[in-house]
């Protein structure tokens, strides 16, 4: 007797069967599209590891915002790159930061594109941390200590500002214990209990962040993020993290960097119920582009192959800087 064997190539022998039998498919309703928005005018400056990314002053957004909505992107993430620092990082919560004006001219021009405010504070304070420090010297050299409870007072009132300017999700970065439940309090007490928050639950340490540095120029003055983003070795740690952001009030939980942590979002996804979050971030697009631009890998199959990838381990939504190029070839 022949021993039998499963023919899996029957399912796979034509594109309209493959299409049928396919377990995940992309949408751009899938996407949000990050956005750097700077002071000043006429500013449309490419990020020098990020091709295709710009920084751009607020009268050149409108044709950006366009394409955006017009490819069916339903969200815009903000960074901010602002005009003074300093270090408490003022500029991230006074009602004219450039994440406030920008996210009011984007919900005047178009008031259906959901704007998702990233709540740190690394671009806006002049040591380039997520928190407030407490600086010393140790033997000649500048150190810190990044304080938590003290940063949470402020990220309250970043989350505020960017509530009142008329941001549609709020999404902390800062990765300071206990930021959800002081982020949720605050916006309860100040009349915006309906807005949700999207936290980046399971943010690592990661080298992959490096191009996102040089476009907000957020890069650490001195230590690393070590002693408050996560360690790449650890996945447990991240039902920790996770688990208290649910008890404190999110709506959203977030995994970043992603696509080296997709057994992680597999592991999130079957634990917990809320929507799941996937940051494709900079590192992982400037990869792609650079060897795209050398000719050396198909770039659309790729970058099509990484987001489908995500959707597969569980992401809900995927923010990547590829969304205008991805809604592009989902439409072809
Ligand atoms: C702010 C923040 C960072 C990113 C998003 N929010 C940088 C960091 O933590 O250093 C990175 C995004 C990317 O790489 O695309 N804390």
């Amino acid at each position: 007797m022949s021993v039998p064997f499963t023919r899996h190539r029957r399912l796979r022998q034509s594109a309209a069967i493959r299409s049928m039998v396919r377990e995940t498919v992309l949408n751009p309703a899938d996407f949000i599209q990050p956005i750097y928005v700077t002071f000043g005018t006429g500013v449309k400056q490419e990020i020098s590891s990020m091709p295709g990314v710009y920084r751009f002053s607020l009268d050149q957004l409108e044709e950006e915002l366009k394409e955006i909505s017009e490819l069916g992107i339903p969200a815009v993430l903000l960074f901010g790159i602002p005009e003074t620092k300093d270090s408490v990082g003022t500029s991230a919560f006074v009602d004219n930061g450039i994440v406030q004006e920008a996210t009011r001219l984007i919900k005047s021009r178009y008031p259906e594109l959901l704007v998702v405010a990233d709540t740190c504070l690394c671009e806006f304070t002049d040591h380039g941390h997520c928190g407030m420090v407490h600086m010393h010297e140790h033997d000649g050299e500048i150190c810190g200590e990044v304080l938590n409870d003290e940063s949470l007072e402020v990220l309250v009132r970043t989350a505020v500002s960017q509530a009142r300017a008329g941001a549609d999700i709020i999404a902390p970065s800062n990765m300071m214990d206990g930021f959800v439940q002081a982020i949720r309090q605050g916006l309860d007490l100040e009349g915006f209990s309906h807005i949700p928050i999207m936290s980046y639950s399971v943010k690592y340490a990661s080298a992959f962040y490096g191009p996102f540095r040089e476009a907000a120029d957020s890069a650490p003055q001195f230590g690393d993020r070590k002693s408050y983003q996560m360690d790449p070795a650890n996945a447990r740690e991240a039902l920790r993290e996770a688990e208290s952001d649910v008890l404190e009030g999110a709506d959203m939980l977030m995994v970043k960097p992603s696509l080296s942590y997709l057994d992680v979002m597999r592991t999130i996804k079957d634990q917990f119920d809320l929507p799941l979050v996937a940051y494709n971030v900079s590192g992982e697009y400037a990869m792609v582009k650079a060897a795209a631009l050398q000719g050396w890998i198909d770039e659309k199959a790729m970058v099509m192959e990484i987001l489908t990838s995500m959707k597969r381990a569980g992401a809900d939504m995927i923010i990547t800087y590829s969304a205008k190029d991805a809604a592009r070839w989902l439409k072809q």
